[in-house]
């Protein structure tokens, strides 16, 4: 791939890019929110929930962004680990892009979280392709977690993936 991948906070004037994969149901199908239909209520989100978030960074191609990755640390006796979530517009997919997005978030939060142990990714079993990336980063599937959650009316099955430290990161 040529085009360089970078990570770096959400601005509200990024909100059309933002629309452009926010409103495709091909990408929130696996999402726990529905694909907006409405810019003014994309920009609410952005600035109620986006921009307050501990850790959610914009992936950009040569500095435009198309797709979100966040890692929410969980707190309390759980502050040893978060979760990590992610989306790409549907024009990016397949070209390695999330996997290289997902490497260099994982770098970011051990470096920048102090007390993280664990990185965790909980993902739809159906997701093949979630489950593709997080396997080329080097996650470890732990187990099938079953009738777990509620997904747009129907109880699915998700799989526990975790990530311990960035030495066992794969190429
Ligand atoms: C899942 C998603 C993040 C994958 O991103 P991506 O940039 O296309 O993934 P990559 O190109 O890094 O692909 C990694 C591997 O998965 C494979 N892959 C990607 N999408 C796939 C799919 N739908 N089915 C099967 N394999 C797939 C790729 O071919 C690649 O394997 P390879 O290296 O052996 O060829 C992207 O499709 C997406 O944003 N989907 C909608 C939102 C979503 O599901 N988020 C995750 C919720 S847990």
């Amino acid at each position: 791939m040529e085009e360089k991948i970078t990570l770096r906070p959400f601005t509200i004037s990024d909100a059309d890019d933002y629309m452009v994969w926010a409103s495709d149901d091909k990408v929130t199908h696996f999402c726990s929110w529905n694909s907006y239909t409405d810019k003014n209520t994309l920009i609410d989100y952005i600035e109620k929930t986006v921009l307050p978030h501990p850790w959610f960074r914009a992936i950009c191609l040569n500095g435009r962004p198309v797709g979100a990755i966040s890692f929410m640390p969980a707190t309390g006796n759980d502050s040893c680990r978060g979760e990590l979530g992610y989306v790409l517009s549907s024009e990016q997919w397949g070209k390695g892009v999330m996997t290289k997005a997902v490497k260099l978030a994982v770098k970011s939060v051990f470096e920048e979280m102090k007390g993280l142990e664990r990185v965790e990714a909980l993902v739809d079993v159906e997701n093949k392709g979630s489950l593709k990336v997080l396997e080329k980063v080097g996650f470890l599937k732990e187990g099938v977690l079953r009738k777990y959650l509620v997904h747009k009316g129907t109880t699915i099955d998700m799989i526990m993936f975790s990530f311990l430290s960035t030495d066992t990161m794969l190429e």
